[in-house]
């Protein structure tokens, strides 16, 4: 089994090796996919694809929380990271006792946190404390109704420079690492060469240090939409209605439970 990944191993990574993150929300997914990845991370994407809610908005702590120690269980020698959800982190302080909630009730390795310079005291206040930060800029779904949608960034000069701002400030502020969304190749690999910790990309190129995809998504699990930015690496819900589909029908016909299912 490979040995876990930690902040420095991480870090010592940039420039030598891809990282690659990839979402689980479960132990049983986590479990598949801990021998492949660096980093698992328990988005609050797990609020659309598993809940089926229209965004990532009503995503609660103790839902964060649960999910995240289900992975942690499932995948304990991997580099677990839990996503922080929306109205967690008002103020300071109202993030440092929740993060220190995630770190009481689950075994994870450290928070992402959505935000640019805005929340650059705030991350700053978590890591005096102990709380290892990965910061996420570009595009953030938690301001999808503050933006009126998911708008890639980096199209003018002023989108360019807020977001090279955004992520100076986030590792300025002691972030160990960053995830960069929706934005353009050019940008993603001008933030990449500009910061000193990892830039890990989704919808951002191949410029970046390393990748990140939600699970539901790369494996086509996902079928209500595909963003131009996802690869299918296999077609999981027509895989899934088959195999749900051969079973019924053998319930049905009575081909189902056949003789090597029985006790003897
Ligand atoms: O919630 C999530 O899954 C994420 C990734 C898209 C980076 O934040």
């Amino acid at each position: 089994m490979a040995k876990k990944e930690t902040i420095t191993s991480l870090q010592q990574a940039k420039g030598e090796r891809k990282l690659v993150m990839i979402t689980a929300y479960d132990a049983l997914f986590a479990s598949l996919f801990k021998e492949s990845v660096d980093m698992i991370l328990v988005g609050d994407s797990l609020n659309m694809s598993f809940l089926g809610e229209p965004d990532t908005l009503s995503a609660t702590l103790d839902q964060m929380i649960y999910h995240t120690r289900a992975v942690c269980n499932g995948a304990p020698e991997s580099f677990v990271i839990c996503d922080m959800p929306f109205g967690t982190m008002n103020t300071p302080d109202e993030a440092l006792a929740n993060c220190v909630e995630v770190f009481r009730r689950t075994r994870a390795d450290a928070v992402k946190i959505e935000g640019g310079a805005e929340r650059a005291d705030l991350v700053r206040h978590l890591t005096r404390n102990a709380i290892p930060v990965m910061g996420h800029v570009g595009l953030k779904p938690q301001s999808v109704r503050a933006e009126g949608g998911y708008k890639v960034q980096g199209r003018d000069e002023k989108s360019i420079e807020r977001v090279l701002q955004d992520a100076a400030a986030i590792e300025e502020a002691g972030a160990f690492a960053l995830v960069i969304e929706g934005v353009t190749p050019t940008l993603a690999a001008l933030v990449t060469r500009e910061c000193d910790i990892p830039v890990i990309g989704i919808g951002a190129g191949k410029e970046t240090d390393g990748q990140v995809l939600v699970w539901s998504d790369m494996l086509g699990f996902f079928e209500a939409f595909k963003p131009r930015f996802v690869k299918h690496y296999m077609n999981g819900a027509v895989a899934v209605k088959e195999a749900v589909g051969k079973y019924a029908e053998e319930v049905k016909n009575g081909l189902f439970p056949a003789e090597e299912h029985c006790y003897k």
